[in-house]
């Protein structure tokens, strides 16, 4: 057994999940991952693997049961596993804004529901929770999971109030563009197609979004900051870990009119010019 405790860690089978998991279980910690793609308990890479479906109630609790069953304690949990739908809101099907909410805010949800009364009873626990930037600011044609960013941000300021008397602390992680996201997350609505009245400006912020994505920043640095944020007696309950332009952009959102930012933003994703 690990000498830092246990940490379990949800979407950790690929992007900044796995580069989080990794950089904990480097740092020490006695990592339990999840995902769905783990499809039978595995130890690889100096880890535990389980499969796990945040979506679902059944998976989830038996990713608890299969944890303890290897660690009887967790100290701390951390939440990654999301996804995205690309579409305008007009087009993205409500089936569709339901399952980003469904994995990105209701599975963090469920886990947490998990996890609370074991770190109560401890006295002690961490909750870290992936959010991103687009929590705190809205961007075009990515509308279900900002809305779903936005409801963790206010989840977990609720969250907070309510177990720091037990002890427990709990940590927002706000990433901006990082090097590490896979398509396979970020999929077309399916009601997307070339004869949208949308096209045009919905090709131009694909393109920005996967060009920002593809020069992100260092997954691997994102994961090293969040194992050192776990170790420190208090962690901050904001994280951001983005450029200087992102950092900007937040502040200006917060003291900008609104048309404002509307016109800087909408400009930045939809306009009409070379992206390199
Ligand atoms: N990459 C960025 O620039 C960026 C920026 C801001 C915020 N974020 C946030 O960081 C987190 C990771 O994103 P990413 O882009 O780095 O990774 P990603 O490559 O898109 O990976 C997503 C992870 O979530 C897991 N997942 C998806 N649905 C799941 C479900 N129902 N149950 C359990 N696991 C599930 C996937 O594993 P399986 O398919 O195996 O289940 C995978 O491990 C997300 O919360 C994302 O919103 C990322």
């Amino acid at each position: 057994m690990n000498r830092k405790g246990t940490v379990w860690v949800t979407g950790a089978s690929s992007g900044l999940g796995l580069h989080t998991a990794t950089a904990l279980r480097d740092a020490g910690w006695n990592v339990i991952a999840g995902a769905r793609s783990f499809r039978e308990p595995a130890f690889r890479d100096g880890m535990n693997l389980l499969p796990l479906d945040v979506t679902s109630e059944e998976s989830v609790r038996a990713f608890r049961d299969r944890a303890l069953a290897i660690s009887p304690e967790v100290y701390a949990l951390v939440q990654c596993a999301g996804m995205l739908v690309l579409g305008s809101c007009e087009e993205t099907t409500v089936e569709e804004f339901r399952r980003v909410m469904d994995t990105n805010f209701l599975g963090m949800v469920r886990m947490n529901q998990q996890v609370l009364p074991l770190m109560r009873a401890r006295g002690e626990g961490r909750i870290v929770l992936f959010s991103s930037i687009n929590g705190l600011l809205g961007i075009p044609f990515q509308n279900a999971y900002t809305a779903s960013k936005h409801a963790i941000e206010g989840y977990a300021e609720g969250l907070q109030m309510e177990v720091r008397p037990f002890g427990i602390q709990v940590m927002l992680v706000e990433p901006g563009d990082h090097r590490s996201g896979s398509d396979k997350y970020r999929p077309h609505g399916s009601r997307m197609n070339p004869d949208s009245p949308y096209t045009g400006e919905y090709e131009r912020t694909v393109a920005r979004i996967h060009h920002d994505e593809t020069h992100g920043r260092d997954p691997d640095r994102l994961g090293r900051r969040i194992a050192k944020a776990l170790e420190r007696r208090r962690m901050p309950f904001r994280r951001r870990i983005a450029s200087p332009d992102q950092h900007l952009a937040v502040w200006l959102h917060r003291f900008f009119p609104a048309r404002l930012n509307e016109a800087v933003l909408r400009s930045y994703y939809t306009k009409k010019r070379k992206i390199r």
